[in-house]
């Protein structure tokens, strides 16, 4: 498997930014199809890799699970499919062109197979699709569908229309709710997707922060209602889920209807999907700290589901450059922001975002976002060199900043960075902490799960324990997972409360 195809399958469910990129290597199976409705018709296989943030990573399942509901069934190499699809991530240059170099190498196999009569159709979906629409078609002829990530939901109709010789393009940001039109899960698929799963609830953005396409891309906010939110969730915790993840391109923004056609928040929502039995964890990502309302904060200290982890990106601490940015906040505002949030949860993990070299900014600037850091302590983080992204202000800025220069500090910035990271896992050791077992271990006897604070752990004696939440007293911090021991198999009655025992 190369080093692409096997980023892909490594995502780490909790550890990626909103359109960033896998930050740890924790196996977790990509959507599978469910068998079709003829189990006798020979089954059509489908190959789907999945670039960029969760949002996708839930895209590909529920691509999955509309092309399963076709009679596909996936296959985890693009060698023997029949249709293949690149769910690809628009948000930074490089993430951009890995699209091109990889659809180079499907258009020799589609051509390879195509002299044994068995031609894969390619679909290019997701944000490289949305923003280049037909351009793609014409830089590669191998392509025969690219559809957006509004309009995904059409794909069983527009593979139809390519096998009839169209060449499909569906980049338009539709009237209707695709999730209206996407079936739910199939029970089988989310088994063996795992205890954690991802629940979209608030889609694209209204912010447009000066580097960034996903407002283009995915176009304006949009909340999912309770009710469908709702659904989806028991549907999920019915086959054995424990752990939603909701998410969002500015998830804090969330409005979606409610009773009576009342606006709920975040915050309602979280309080409404701790109600349903089973679900022992509720996480949620990505927020804006413009969208950190009070209620939120008031739930991190009162919901005893929501996780003490919360990914608030700042992307700088100059003042000068987050004005540049649009962010509409200052670096003071962040960091009371944080201490409001600390006050309520003294225990919370904060994690980031961070962006060096924006146009303009300078070693003053920079030296700022050091003292940020500093300031602020971050449990993980995310952290990229400037990208100028084509119709973006920021791209047309003509103080733009030298390669090295941006990755003189980016290096910078992640040293601290990895240093504060590691210094927060060490100090996980001798405490107790709830732990949610996602998987066997990778040897005989050992189970690996997450902590409250989304830290990767692996411990003896729990092999048969997935699904359930434990606790785990922490021997030993590595560099990308922590080591335990269990200390009783029983589930943990209120896993915050071993949280807090443990926190600083
Ligand atoms: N260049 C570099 N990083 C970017 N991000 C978004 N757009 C760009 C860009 N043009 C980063 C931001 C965002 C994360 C998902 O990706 O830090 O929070
Ligand atoms: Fe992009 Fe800013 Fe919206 Fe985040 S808040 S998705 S960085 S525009």
């Amino acid at each position: 498997m190369d080093d692409k195809r096997r980023a892909t399958r490594l995502e780490d469910r909790g550890m990626m930014s909103d359109a960033g990129e896998a930050k740890t290597g924790l196996d977790v199976a990509r959507g599978e199809a469910a068998p079709g409705p003829d189990a006798a018709a020979p089954s059509r296989k489908l190959f789907i890799q999945s670039f960029g943030c969760q949002m996708n990573v839930y895209d590909a399942q529920r691509m999955s699970d509309l092309l399963g509901a076709e009679g596909y069934e996936e296959t985890q190499t693009p060698e023997g499919a029949d249709v293949i699809v690149l769910n690809t991530c628009h948000i930074r240059e490089r993430a951009s062109e890995k699209i091109f170099s990889e659809l180079g190498r499907l258009r020799d196999l589609k051509a390879a197979r195509a002299r044994e009569g068995l031609a894969p159709q390619i679909v290019v979906a997701g944000c490289v699709a949305q923003a280049e629409g037909a351009e793609i078609q014409r830089r590669q002829s191998a392509v025969d569908v690219v559809v957006g990530p509004q309009s995904y939901h059409r794909l069983p109709e527009l593979l139809r229309r390519a096998g009839e010789g169209a060449r499909v393009v569906e980049a338009e940001f539709p009237a209707q709710d695709k999730f209206g039109f996407l079936p739910p899960p199939p029970a089988a698929a989310t088994r063996r997707r795992g205890v954690s799963a991802f629940l979209t609830v608030q889609e694209g953005c209204d912010k447009f922060c000066s580097f960034c396409v996903v407002p283009y891309t995915r176009g304006a906010e949009f909340s999912r209602p309770v009710a469908a939110v709702l659904d989806e969730a028991k549907a999920l915790l019915d086959e054995g889920v424990r752990e939603l993840t909701l998410i969002g391109q500015n998830v804090n923004a969330y409005h979606g209807e409610g009773p009576g056609g009342r606006a709920v928040s975040l915050a309602g929502l979280c309080a409404e999907l701790a109600r349903l039995p089973g679900l022992a964890r509720i996480r949620y990502t990505t927020s804006h700290p413009n969208d950190m309302a009070d209620d939120l904060i008031e739930a991190h200290a009162t919901l005893p589901q929501l996780m003490p982890y919360l990914h608030l990106p700042v992307q700088s601490g100059s003042n000068a450059v987050l004005k540049a940015m649009n962010r509409r906040h200052t670096a003071g505002a962040y960091l009371d922001l944080v201490a409001r949030v600390r006050a309520r949860r003294p225990d919370l993990a904060l994690s980031s975002d961070f962006i060096t070299g924006f146009p303009g900014e300078t070693e003053a600037d920079f030296a700022d976002t050091l003292a940020l850091i500093e300031a602020v302590g971050f449990a993980a983080s995310f952290s990229f060199k400037y990208s100028p992204r084509p119709g973006t202000p920021g791209a047309e800025r003509a103080d733009q900043i030298d390669e090295d220069v941006k990755s003189r500090r980016l290096h910078a910035l992640q040293a601290l960075l990895e240093e504060q990271r590691q210094s927060f896992n060490r100090s996980m050791v001798g405490r107790r902490l709830a732990v949610l077992v996602e998987k066997r271990g990778r040897h005989e006897g050992q189970a690996a799960g997450k902590t409250p604070y989304l830290q990767a752990v692996h411990f003896e004696g729990g092999a048969g324990l997935v699904g359930a939440c434990v606790e785990v007293e922490i021997m030993a911090a590595g560099p990308n997972s922590l080591y335990g021991r269990l200390v009783a198999p029983g589930e943990v009655r209120a896993p915050e409360r071993a949280a807090r025992r443990g926190a600083a």
